[in-house]
């Protein structure tokens, strides 16, 4: 029996399938699909310890995450191999994957028929639940778990209950940003975006999803660093902070940081969800989620889902639309200005709507540099999973990985796949590769739902990205950046903004 894992095909006439063997006696156990020749996968694991802590220090400090796996595909002429991930010991129990780096076989970890999605929201490791109020939040559990529907429906309800208030509580929170970078960047030359953004998405947060403003609660302004420090717990394992190799391989790789350490922090924040969302807590116990699951996955989907995407998100996009330069600055101004003065200077859904080089340079965007680019899922029975050139055997319990800028980089699917190019994603031609951007742990062209691992918030994503590029060139008709790096995300310090001329 084969499974068609989705009609992702890089070849016209060849659907992208992965198999399920079925044991009979007139077939071989696996055999590929689309008659692709059958190879063992290539790699190997290494002594137990010595091998997950050797492949460790070359993702994070010899070769680098990109030179890790790019080196190993040609190294095996191979984009499926064997291979052990971050962390590892004594962190991580099974360091080993095997590794998809293609956008034949990457659409695998998406069917969850497939793959089991439970308690690998972080990978080979789950952070403890004593950092989310001792429950295990949404993001871990599998669509099989009797949780999983009822507290993505919520998610759901709240997003389309709030949609109302996205554009004007984003167009308030971002003017206002812009106008702090300007007062900034006159008095000292240049700006650093990244606090101001965090501040921004976090007050933008609160706003438009629990019509709060969290500057007038006990919180202050302190949500952006709770938060912070919150997710590196959580995340400390899979980063690295610039210090001393062996000294942060010993701090953040190889122990888990203590709970301990942000119980504090982490009740601020739990008091302002359970204070602002009364009315999404009421709906929850009628959907017979207790209070206190409810308060935690919605703090785990505000703080850690959407805050942490943001913040990875918006300064790439400032990174990626500061290097394509003045010329897509301009096309992008006058699609943006035009629409809107044609609407009579409202923003709106359906003038972003025909907005195609403001939605294709956010598509392009989420493709270069997918904010959430590590993708885990356990094979759930005997498969067979296909690359471009080879199909390969994988047993029940194996664990699939995917680095996502791979798969949605291939050079099969894409042309110039290492460029920024705005237009890619405008016209017929365009819409079709959007099966190909698959940021969300699902194709561009589908859609999340209570029964897959989709991302509950994709449209709403999206939608904050668009706006954000016309709030940029609604104001500006051309800006500079600097650009360094950042545990998480591009780090840009902006360093010219040209008033909007026209
Ligand atoms: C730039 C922003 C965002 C990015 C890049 C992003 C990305 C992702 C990815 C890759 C996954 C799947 C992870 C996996 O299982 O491997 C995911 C799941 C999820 N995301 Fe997002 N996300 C973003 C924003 C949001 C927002 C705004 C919300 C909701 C308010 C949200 C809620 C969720 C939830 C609840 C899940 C788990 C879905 C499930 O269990 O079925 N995310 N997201």
């Amino acid at each position: 029996m084969s499974l068609t894992v989705s009609s992702l095909s890089p070849h016209p006439n060849r659907p992208i399938k992965s198999s399920i063997s079925e044991r009979s006696t007139t077939s071989p156990p696996f055999s590929s699909p689309s008659h692709l020749p059958m190879r063992k996968i290539p790699g190997d694991y290494g002594l137990p310890f010595i091998g997950p802590i050797r492949d460790r220090f070359a993702y994070f400090y010899t070769q680098g995450r990109d030179d890790f796996f790019r080196s190993r595909v040609n190294l095996y002429k191979s984009t499926v191999f064997r291979v052990n991930v971050p962390p590892g010991p004594f962190i991580a129990s099974d360091p080993r994957v095997i590794t998809l780096l293609d956008a034949a076989s990457f659409p695998t970890l998406f069917d969850t028929s497939l793959v089991e999605k439970r308690d690998l929201f972080t990978g080979t490791f789950m952070p403890s639940t004593s950092l989310t109020g001792g429950h295990r939040i949404l993001s871990y559990l599998d669509p099989s778990e009797p949780l999983h529907a009822p507290l993505k429906k919520l998610l759901f309800n709240l997003l389309s209950s709030r949609r109302h208030a996205v554009i004007p509580e984003f167009r308030r929170t971002f003017s206002s940003l812009f106008q702090t970078l300007e007062t900034t960047l006159a008095a000292d030359g240049k700006a650093e975006f990244g606090d101001a953004n965090d501040n921004a998405c976090f007050d933008f947060l609160g706003r438009a999803l629990f019509d709060r403003d969290p500057k007038q609660t006990p919180l202050g302004s302190d949500g952006p660093k709770l938060i912070m420090k919150w997710v590196l717990i959580q995340l400390g394992p899979l980063l690295t902070l610039g210090l001393p190799n062996v000294l942060e391989d010993l701090l953040l790789h190889s122990f888990r940081l203590p709970a301990a350490l942000v119980k504090k922090d982490y009740e601020r924040l739990a008091a302002f969800f359970k204070e602002s969302a009364g009315t999404v807590l009421d709906e929850a116990e009628e959907m017979g989620i207790t209070r206190d699951e409810a308060v935690h996955n919605l703090l785990f989907a505000t703080c850690f889902n959407a805050f942490g995407g943001m913040k990875i998100l918006f300064p790439g996009l400032m990174k990626m639309l500061g290097r394509a330069g003045g010329k897509v600055h301009g096309k992008l101004a006058e699609e943006v200005r035009g629409v809107i003065g044609k609407g009579g200077g409202e923003v709106t859904m359906k003038g972003i709507e025909e907005m195609e080089l403001v939605k294709s340079v956010v598509y392009e965007a989420l493709r270069l540099e997918p904010p959430v680019p590590l993708q885990y899922g356990k094979a759930k029975r005997d498969m067979v999973v296909e690359s471009h050139e080879a199909a390969y055997e994988v047993k029940a319990g194996e664990m699939l990985f995917g680095y996502q800028p791979f798969a949605t980089k291939d050079p099969r699917v894409f042309e110039r796949a290492e460029e920024f190019v705005a237009e890619r994603f405008v016209g017929e031609k365009g819409e079709g590769l959007l099966k190909y951007v698959v940021w969300s742990n699902g194709p561009e062209t589908e859609t999340p739902t209570v029964g897959n691992k989709q991302c509950a918030g994709k449209d709403f994503v999206v939608l904050v990205a668009r706006l954000f590029v016309v709030e940029l060139f609604l104001r500006y008709d051309s800006f500079d950046i600097e650009v360094g790096t950042s545990p998480l995300g591009s780090s840009v310090k902006i360093t010219s903004l040209k008033k909007a001329s026209f």
